[in-house]
């Protein structure tokens, strides 16, 4: 269970989905801090922030003592940085080839792919995914963007003879399936043109096809692609949280099957699909979206709780508007109302020292008044909200000047141009505190997990097990600023 919640998250919410959640917060990032670090990166060179640390001495962006930071010429220090993530790149992945060739992932301690036991997050995503190249698949994209084209036709070879999806025999998540591995391989094909991509990209979604069968029209969120049986969320254990799906899974898969249409002229049924889910569901209350969304009978508020971890489904807003080069108003509609409905419940506050943070909010479903709950925490994958914003901003700002002599709907052009200040001091606002809380931490790297109370400013006292940093975020992170 996320953010503060601990305490006030009832049980049924907590105890079987822990696990899914992280897993899923996984593949949140995946597919969303790419996003990230490119923003850090704009406001901070933009700005020339030079941090002063506890001694007063002048840093630099890594934190090490620069000589002369007033002289400093950006371009090379930019152009230093992404030749040290581009070595990092290298070596992660040069290590990876050497202890886990065609593997989901490797644990860096005990070089092999096993995790410690079966709470250990690894071990969970190579049972859940199978032992299917997930690493490869993911990272082949980058590997090209960064120049590395050795490791990327290693990789494409890989790819091309030994990734066969329908052959796993286990149960996957469909999300995570269509995010990694459709959205991975589509990547691909924009970069190279490599029509082996994309052929490999339809073999996945037409293993995925069963998933897309329910009654309700909601996607199942497990499938065994070599089987072809499907489950949803919550029966596949007895600790159920019933049949529920989040709505990060409903909004997630939307951009990847858009892209595979407008390629192949196919999967239109799965666009509408997708599209007819999202429109349905709605916001449920004070047009606030929820986490969960009951399967049977049809979409109905499985948990009175919003987050803004679910960002699958705010970001896509945005990007879907832009994807569509435009047409697609209505996503940018539904992410101003949704933005709107967040900053009015108070999703969006200051700690006591005034960095800003995102917050989760719990409300009663029974009752007529309002009564939120906020959790009292940020998690590093969170962190794209800054990166969200200044899109979100700027995407806005377009759309005013190309409107500029139509009034929009209900939003008034007053009221969509405060936003756009609004969004672009909250998205620095926000980046700020996520740097705080990385250089507030004894290492320097951004805790999973971070507190905002009596206690605790961006920094993470309380909670031992989310106070570790998860490499793989910024790895991922640092990818799309230095390429
Ligand atoms: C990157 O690696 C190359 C080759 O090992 C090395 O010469 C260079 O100094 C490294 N650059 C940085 C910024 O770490
Ligand atoms: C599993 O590993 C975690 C992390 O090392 C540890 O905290 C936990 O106690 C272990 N659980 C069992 C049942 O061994
Ligand atoms: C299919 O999977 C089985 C194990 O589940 C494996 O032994 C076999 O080599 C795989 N075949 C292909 C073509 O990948
Ligand atoms: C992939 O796996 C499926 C299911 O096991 C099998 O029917 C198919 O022939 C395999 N394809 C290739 C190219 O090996
Ligand atoms: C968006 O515009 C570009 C450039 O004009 C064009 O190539 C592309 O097909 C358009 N995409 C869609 C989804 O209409
Ligand atoms: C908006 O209206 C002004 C004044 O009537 C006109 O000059 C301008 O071309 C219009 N802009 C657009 C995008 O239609
Ligand atoms: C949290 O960070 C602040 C600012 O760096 C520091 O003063 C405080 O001691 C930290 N709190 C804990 C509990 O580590």
């Amino acid at each position: 269970m996320k953010g503060g919640y601990e305490e006030i998250a009832p049980k049924e919410a907590s105890s079987s989905s822990s696990i899914g959640r992280t897993f899923l917060t996984y593949a949140l990032n995946v597919a969303l801090v790419l996003f990230l670090f490119g923003l850090v990166w704009f406001i901070l060179s933009r700005v020339k922030v030079e941090n002063q640390n506890g001694n007063g001495q002048k840093t630099n962006l890594h934190g090490s003592e620069l000589e002369n930071p007033i002289e400093l010429d950006y371009n090379t220090l930019n152009a230093h940085r992404r030749q040290f993530i581009s070595n990092m790149t290298l070596e992660a992945w040069n290590a990876y080839v050497k202890y886990a060739w065609g593997k989901n992932e490797m644990h860096i301690l005990h070089q092999n792919t096993k995790g410690i036991n079966d709470t250990d997050v690894l071990d969970y995503l190579n049972k859940m995914i199978g032992q299917s190249g997930l690493t490869i698949v993911d990272s082949l994209s980058t590997l090209w963007m960064m120049g590395h084209h050795d490791q990327y036709q290693r990789g494409r070879e890989w790819v091309k003879t030994h990734l066969n999806f329908s052959n796993i025999s286990r149960s996957v998540n469909v999300f995570e399936s269509v995010t990694q591995y459709i959205g991975s391989m589509m990547s691909c094909y924009a970069l190279t043109g490599d029509v082996m991509f994309l052929e490999k990209a339809r073999q996945v979604a037409d293993s995925l096809e069963p998933a897309y069968s329910s009654s309700s029209g909601f996607p199942f969120s497990y499938i065994n692609p070599k089987w072809k049986s499907v489950d949803h969320w919550g029966n596949q254990d007895s600790s159920t949280v019933g049949s529920s799906v989040m709505l990060e899974e409903l909004a997630g898969q939307q951009l990847e099957y858009e892209y595979l249409a407008y390629v192949t002229k196919l999967y239109g049924e799965r666009v509408q699909q997708l599209r007819d889910v999202l429109k349905n569901i709605g916001p449920k209350r004070n047009g606030l979206y929820a986490h969960y969304y009951e399967v049977f009978p049809n979409g109905e508020l499985d948990s009175g709780a919003t987050t803004l971890s679910d960002g699958a489904f705010y970001f896509n807003l945005v990007k879907s508007y832009i994807q569509t080069n435009g047409t697609n108003t209505d996503s940018l509609r539904q992410f101003q109302r949704a933005m709107m409905a967040l900053e009015k419940a108070k999703v969006f506050t200051k700690s006591r020292s005034g960095l800003t943070y995102v917050r989760d909010v719990r409300y009663s479903l029974n009752s007529n008044f309002d009564h939120y709950e906020y959790g009292d925490s940020m998690t590093s994958d969170t962190c794209y909200v800054g990166a969200m914003l200044a899109l979100g901003s700027e995407t806005l700002l377009m759309e005013l000047n190309r409107n500029e002599n139509e009034t929009v709907e209900d939003i008034d052009r007053q009221e969509q141009m405060d936003q756009i200040v609004r969004y672009g001091n909250l998205a620095k606002e926000l980046t700020e505190t996520c740097h705080q809380a990385s250089v507030r931490s004894r290492a320097g790297l951004i805790p999973f997990e971070f507190y905002f109370n009596e206690r605790d400013d961006a920094n993470n006292s309380r909670n031992v097990f989310h106070r570790n940093h998860i490499f793989r975020y910024d790895v991922k992170m640092m990818i799309i600023c230095c390429t």
